[in-house]
């Protein structure tokens, strides 16, 4: 049995066997109180939690090779959890193992968790894991459910949590429950549709009990309930009812049933539908959740006020940039001159000025910027309004050259041929 361990900032991998790893993570013990007065404060105690026989592909390529040392004596002070992930997998997991060696920080809070209808301090104890890699699409929160110790004269009971720890000196669990999602944020065009990935998986077979999901929306403070449903064990059938309270919002039953897909889909998205949106299992007495952003985008329409633009030498002229029916606000717009004798076009000297956003009903914006063209500018001189967006993968431009004016004394000359052929004709005859 080959037994060696990556260490790798902090975490370690210790693969023992072929294509499986424990994972080391450091967390936070997270729990409410401790401060003076306890006045709704948190504390955080440092914790580790180690999955085991995480699956690994066999094409690993382990780095740093060092030989690994259990804590050789089991102290009661340490908190160290060990949690079996066979069933239910985690999915996605082999995240874990090189999160850190891509510097992606791993983000792990645990906190005491308290199922429905039980009371504190009950046999057996249970814990809720969040986990988020930075970075990278991984985001699920667990439950850790506490495994039986045989207890003897010689178990050390953890300090901290009152929990019999095992030979060596570990929290012995298991993960029991688990919600998912593959993203925390996504952002689709007004409009348009969007699909919010929710995924869950648990212990037990799933509907072995009633289960229960909910989507709310919540932004700026406010909150309201998108869609749920419920399942319900009366018959020996089961029945489910989904009541979507934003119109155009479902979810494939099938998917949730079968695969554990919780996920949302939206269509015909407005600028309200922007948001978190909090998607909750409940099944038996547990619940777990999973927060994704949801942003809608429309690009601008970009256009000039001017198709031709001709010089006039005695007055300044005005060029505006209009920015039309975009979303979210942040719209920039610079103008840019390229004389004829320039390669690379350059920053206008005195840029011009903005309109107030004007918002329209769909709850998208619209801002033109107007320039003042200077009659000193050199003909065939073009002229360049550059908008950037966040829902633009590069930014727009429109230009317009600038056209010579019509010379005056053309039109003196002309004039002056006309009233002399006028003269002449009249003399003639
Ligand atoms: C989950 O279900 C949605 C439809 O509700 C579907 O679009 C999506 O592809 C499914 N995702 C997975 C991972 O199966």
């Amino acid at each position: 049995m080959m037994f060696v361990v990556v260490l790798c900032g902090c975490f370690m991998m210790c693969v023992y066997a072929d294509g499986v790893a424990d994972v080391v993570l450091s967390c936070s013990l997270v729990e409410e109180g401790g401060g003076l007065g306890g006045g709704g404060l948190f504390t955080r105690t440092p914790a580790t939690l180690v999955f085991k026989d995480v699956a690994v592909a066999s094409d690993e390529s382990l780095e740093t090779l060092t030989p690994f040392v259990p804590p050789s004596v089991p102290d009661p002070d340490l908190i160290i959890f060990e949690a079996k992930v066979s069933s239910p997998k985690i999915p996605n997991s082999e995240v874990l193992l090189h999160a850190d060696c891509n510097e992606q920080e791993v983000m792990c809070e645990m906190s005491r968790y308290t199922p429905r209808g039980s009371q504190d301090g009950s046999d057996p104890a249970y814990f809720m894991v969040s986990l988020n890699v930075e970075g990278v699409e991984f985001n699920t929160a667990l439950i850790l459910q506490t495994l039986t110790v045989q207890k003897d004269q010689k178990t050390l009971i953890q300090n901290k949590l009152g929990l019999p720890l095992s030979e060596t000196g570990t929290l012995l669990t298991e993960v029991i429950f688990l919600v998912f999602s593959h993203v925390k944020a996504v952002s689709a065009p007004l409009r348009g549709d969007a699909v919010l990935h929710c995924g869950f998986k648990q212990k037990d077979t799933p509907l072995a009990q009633e289960m229960g999901i909910e989507w709310r929306l919540q932004h700026r403070g406010r909150g309201r309930k998108v869609l749920e449903m419920k399942t319900k064990l009366d018959d020996v059938e089961g029945s489910t009812v989904v009541h979507a309270e934003r119109r155009g919002s479902s979810l494939d039953v099938v998917q949730v049933v079968d695969k554990g897909n919780a996920s949302l889909s939206l269509t015909h998205l407005k600028v309200v539908d922007e948001g978190s949106y909090i998607c909750t299992v409940n099944t038996g007495n547990f619940h777990c959740q999973q927060v994704i952003q949801l942003h809608v985008i429309q690009p601008p329409q970009v256009s000039l006020s001017e198709e031709k633009l001709v010089l006039k030498t005695n007055s300044p002229q005005t060029l505006s940039c209009h920015s039309s029916k975009y979303y979210p606000l942040d719209a920039q717009m610079e103008w840019f001159s390229l004389a004829p004798t320039d390669t690379e076009p350059t920053v206008f000297p005195h840029q011009g000025s903005l309109s107030s956003h004007r918002q329209h009903g769909d709850g998208t914006f619209s801002l033109s910027s107007h320039l003042t063209i200077p009659p000193s500018i050199t003909p065939g001189t073009k002229i360049i309004c550059v908008v950037s967006h966040p829902a633009l993968d590069t930014h727009v431009s429109v230009s317009v050259v600038v056209e010579s004016p019509e010379p005056d004394s053309y039109w003196w000359f002309v004039g002056f041929l006309v009233v002399t052929v006028l003269f002449f004709y009249q003399v003639m005859k």
